[in-house]
C-alpha cells in the first residue's frame, strides 16, 4: 500500500523537522489538507503553509480540498506545482469540467467522497478521474473513528475502476488493522495521519516499515 502522510497531522511547531525526516523514509505523498470553515467546519493548511513546504519536500503534493468552491483554488494551487487536486464530490456541480480544467493545467484530477455519498455517483466520472478518495471518517477532523460502512464502498469503486489507471485512497483512521482491511479490499494509497505516523517522538522509519510489513501480511502484532 501506498503512504501519503497527512501532514495537517505533524507537530506544527516543528513541521521542517518532520518533513525532513519524512523525506528519509520511503513514503510515496504528502497528504495536503485545506478546509475552509464552511464545508467542514474547521481549518487546517493553506496556500502560505504549501509554499513553505515546497522549499523543503521532494515528494508528489496530494492536496485535498474540503472547500465549498474548490474551482477558486485551483490556479492557486498549479503555481505551487501540486501533483494531485482532490476535491469532493459534494461540492461541485460541473465535476467534468473541474476534473478537465485541473487535467488541462498537467495536474492529477481526484474527487472525494463523504461516507453518506453512493460510489454510484463516480460512473459516469472514470473517464476524467485519476484518484478516488473515500473518506472513511467524516472530513474535517484528525483523530476520529473508522466508519465501517466504507469498506464496502471500497470493493464497490474498485470493481467499478477495473482495466482503468485510476488510483483508490482511504482517508481517516487508518491504523494497521483498518489498512490491511482496505488494503485487501482493493485501496492502493492510504492517509497517514494520527493513527499510526503521527505520535510523540515517532520513529518515521521504523513506523512506515511496520506499516508496510503489517498491510501485506510480512508481519502480525
Ligand atoms: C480528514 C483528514 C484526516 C487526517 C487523518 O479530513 O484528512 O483524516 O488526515 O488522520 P487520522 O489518522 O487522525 O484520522
Ligand atoms: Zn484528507
Amino acid at each position: 500500500m501506498k503512504i501519503s502522510a497527512s501532514l495537517m497531522c505533524a507537530d506544527l511547531l516543528n513541521l521542517e523537522a518532520s518533513i525532513r525526516q519524512l523525506e528519509k523514509t520511503d513514503i510515496e505523498m504528502y497528504h495536503i489538507d485545506i478546509m475552509d470553515g464552511h464545508f467542514v467546519p474547521n481549518l487546517s493548511l493553506n496556500f502560505d503553509t504549501l509554499t513553505a513546504i515546497q522549499k523543503i519536500a521532494t515528494k508528489p503534493l496530494d492536496v485535498h480540498l474540503m472547500v465549498t468552491n474548490p474551482q477558486d483554488y485551483i490556479s492557486k494551487l498549479a503555481a505551487l506545482n501540486v501533483d494531485y487536486i482532490v476535491f469532493h464530490l459534494e461540492t461541485c456541480n460541473n465535476p467534468i469540467r473541474l476534473l478537465n480544467e485541473i487535467r488541462a493545467l498537467g495536474i492529477k484530477g481526484g474527487i472525494a467522497l463523504n461516507p453518506k455519498t453512493d460510489p454510484l455517483a463516480l460512473q459516469y466520472l472514470l473517464d476524467y478521474v485519476d484518484l478516488i478518495v473515500i473518506m472513511t471518517v467524516e472530513p474535517g477532523f484528525a483523530g476520529q473513528k473508522f466508519i465501517p460502512s466504507q469498506l464496502s464502498k471500497i470493493s464497490a469503486v474498485k470493481n467499478m475502476c477495473q482495466n482503468r489507471d485510476i488510483l483508490i485512497e482511504v482517508d481517516g483512521n487508518i491504523t494497521l488493522e483498518n489498512a490491511r482491511n482496505c488494503y485487501n479490499l482493493g485501496a492502493d494509497i492510504g492517509v497517514l495521519g494520527t493513527s499510526v505516523l503521527f505520535k510523540a517522538d515517532a520513529d518515521y522509519i521504523a513506523a512506515t516499515t511496520k506499516f508496510r510489513n503489517y498491510v501485506t501480511n510480512i508481519i502480525s502484532i
